[in-house]
């Protein structure tokens, strides 16, 4: 393939050496549930989003569902989240019992919209039994959703926020206390670190950040069989935990985030560089926004052309998400219709990514720009 649309080879030698050490010792240990490597992820990730607790569980699905669980979310809740999302943001919400209530997403960032959470609100007719008490913001491509205004938003309605910050490992917004990193505004800010994401794993893993240490303490209980020793369970939990291999590897990746994260800001300005004048829609980052770009994602009318264009190229391109989920068959028995989300369908109708990675070269943006170019 000419450009693969994720290339993640040169990330695994940059930390080969000190993976395969730190792989010895938990080795030489035999120590393969929780220990060091986790707790000193926790501490490490933690610092750098500027929040008092990360407690690492298995998966980024696993950490909304934990999070959730742990601020009291149950079965008859709502909870007020997005249609343009990976399936798992709300896949978590039905986890815990709740039921997902969608709001559309504003047309320019892809983010849930303020002003229609304010209607939904407003207008007031629920479609859970015990109406909304919680929402669920994403992150989309790695742009921090608009938290300020949805923090000041739940506050007023009395609802707590678990922020889904499974694509938007160091992304940053502007606050009133400066900048600082997506996920670490709300009740709780999810991650996923799964292998492709910015901060991505060997395998499966995730963690839920908070400065709640009553939340952090039930997530902490609820990954690990609601344990306070061996055999001793104050709850009934689950078996969700952040693996110590993976812990290991991600400790390793943390060190280079801020690095690769500038490289993939470099390359997305060079997209728009040579893709600025071609008519496409270039993803947004309205003033006091810092995407962590973890996808480069366009909007076209033409896309099926530029489909066929990298396919034609050997390029890699990928699209999130070809259907927005209240018309995904899941989700059937929530009985929305086509046509109630306009934005999250029209998103799903033009959106394409293109390939995005640190260590993607200056050829490889021009090959891949060029292809695109050439559709238009
Ligand atoms: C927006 C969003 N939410 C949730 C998840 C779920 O994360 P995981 O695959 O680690 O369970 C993902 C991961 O792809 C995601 O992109």
């Amino acid at each position: 393939m000419a450009v693969k649309f994720l290339d993640l080879t040169a990330q695994n030698r940059a930390i080969a050496a000190r993976v395969a050490r730190e792989f010895e010792a938990i080795h030489a240990a035999t120590s393969y549930a929780g220990g060091p490597a986790v707790a000193a992820f926790e501490q490490e990730f933690a610092h750098y989003l500027g929040v008092r607790h990360v407690v690492g569980v298995s998966s980024g699905t696993d950490a909304l569902r934990l999070a959730l669980l742990a601020l009291g979310i149950g079965p008859g809740d709502g909870v007020i989240t997005v249609p343009m999302t990976f399936i798992a943001t709300a896949a978590a919400i039905v986890q815990t019992g709740a039921v997902p209530e969608f709001v559309d997403v504003d047309p320019v960032t892809c983010n849930l919209s303020p002003r229609a959470l304010l209607r939904y609100l407003e207008a007031g007719r629920f479609r859970s039994p015990n109406g909304p008490r919680a929402i669920v913001p994403v992150d989309l491509y790695g742009l921090p959703c608009a938290i300020d205004q949805i923090m000041e938003i739940a506050r007023r309605f009395k609802l707590m926020v678990v922020e889904d910050a499974c694509q938007a490992h160091g992304a940053e917004l502007k606050t009133a206390r400066g900048w600082v990193k997506a996920g670490s505004c709300a009740d709780a800010g999810c991650f996923s670190f799964y292998p492709g994401k910015n901060l991505g794993a060997w395998g499966d893993g995730g963690a839920v950040a908070t400065n709640d240490e009553r939340a952090a303490v039930l997530v902490s209980k609820l990954r690990d069989h609601g344990r306070t020793s061996h055999y001793g369970h104050d709850l009934f939990g689950y078996n969700a935990r952040l693996d110590t291999l993976q812990a290991a590897v991600l400790r390793a990746k943390l060190a280079h985030l801020e690095e690769w994260n500038a490289r993939r800001r470099e390359i997305a300005a060079r997209y728009r560089q040579l893709l600025g004048a071609s008519g496409l829609l270039m993803p947004a980052e309205p003033e006091g926004l810092r995407s962590c770009y973890h996808l480069f994602t366009i909007r076209s009318r033409k896309r099926e052309d530029i489909r066929a264009a990298l396919v034609g190229a050997g390029i890699g391109y990928n699209i999130h998400y070809p259907l927005a989920l209240h018309l995904q068959p899941a989700a059937a028995r929530l009985g929305y219709h086509p046509g109630e989300f306009p934005v999250s369908e029209q998103i799903a109708e033009t959106t394409l990514s293109l390939p995005m990675y640190p260590h993607l070269s200056g050829a490889d943006v021009e090959t891949v720009a060029a292809a695109v170019r050439a559709a238009l």
